[in-house]
């Protein structure tokens, strides 16, 4: 991890806790992390919708320095779009990162590259920062078609965006075939396909985005392989799903400095 981005832990809870359960988890994750971890890593929580403002209200009532986080967003700033959550009432939460075109929404929810964009955009159009995901199949990784995924879902999701803006943005790295299975890339191919993304980022929008972005690795991060992850170079933070879950586990991994070899 470079010295000039930050490192971002962001814990993804999918539809899991509900509003009290989730102001139980971040009341234990407000003990469980400490001042000198804040200092060294930026950490965000991605509760579901119906958690949010219960969420906020604790972590502001009692000033803890996490970060909020969405899990998706709709495009449009209001409408008649049924079921849906628009960017401004996430700006409007406090939320500061949103997730858009986790591998979930793409194969259960059929969200494209263009859609993802749509997204991106609104959400850099409210004032936050969108988590960017992008990953691919274990088909396309046994055909050796891994990167080229990669680049295509890059081209499409950020198509159009300002380079200043990708300098900003965070891009999660999530290998469908390492999520909620337990199998993690080694270290060794979740670095190569993190330094595959940022140069595909100075391809398309220059070196200066490229060095800046922040690019996440997520796929089954434990405590006992965040260390050797977030030792990589390229990979500046990780999005964790089921280990975020309970507060215990999800600062172990905040704490990864702790633990490195
Ligand atoms: P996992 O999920 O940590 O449970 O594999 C990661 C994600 O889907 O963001």
């Amino acid at each position: 991890m470079s010295a000039n981005r930050r490192p971002l832990i962001s814990g993804n809870w999918k539809m899991n806790h509900n509003h009290l359960e989730a102001i139980q988890t971040v009341q234990k994750l407000a003990y469980a992390i400490e001042k000198d971890d804040y200092e060294a890593v930026d950490v965000s929580v991605h509760p579901p919708f119906t958690d949010l403002r219960s969420v906020q209200t604790v972590l502001q009532a009692d000033q803890i320095p996490i970060s909020l986080g969405a899990q998706n967003a709709h495009e449009a700033e209001r409408g008649a779009f049924t079921g849906e959550v628009s960017a401004p009432m996430l700006a409007k939460l406090n939320v500061a990162y949103v997730i858009v075109g986790h591998s979930e929404r793409r194969e259960l929810f059929g969200e494209s590259d263009a859609d993802v964009n749509v997204k991106a955009r609104a959400v850099l159009a409210a004032g936050m920062t969108p988590i960017v995901c992008v990953g691919e199949t274990l088909d396309g990784r046994s055909t050796g078609h891994a990167e080229a995924r990669i680049t295509e879902q890059l081209t499409g999701s950020l198509a159009g965006l300002k380079a200043d803006a990708v300098g900003d943005l965070v891009i999660a790295y999530e290998p469908i075939w390492a999520i909620g299975t337990g199998e993690t890339a080694t270290p060794v191919d979740a670095q190569q396909m993190c330094a595959h993304v940022r140069a595909r980022i100075d391809a398309m929008f220059g070196a200066a985005a490229a060095a800046s972005v922040r690019i996440q690795y997520g796929g089954s991060v434990k405590p006992g392989n965040a260390p050797e992850l977030m030792a990589q170079p390229d990979i500046d933070g990780a999005l964790v799903g089921g280990a975020s879950l309970d507060a215990n586990e999800f600062a172990r991994i905040v704490k990864y400095r702790l633990y490195q070899v």
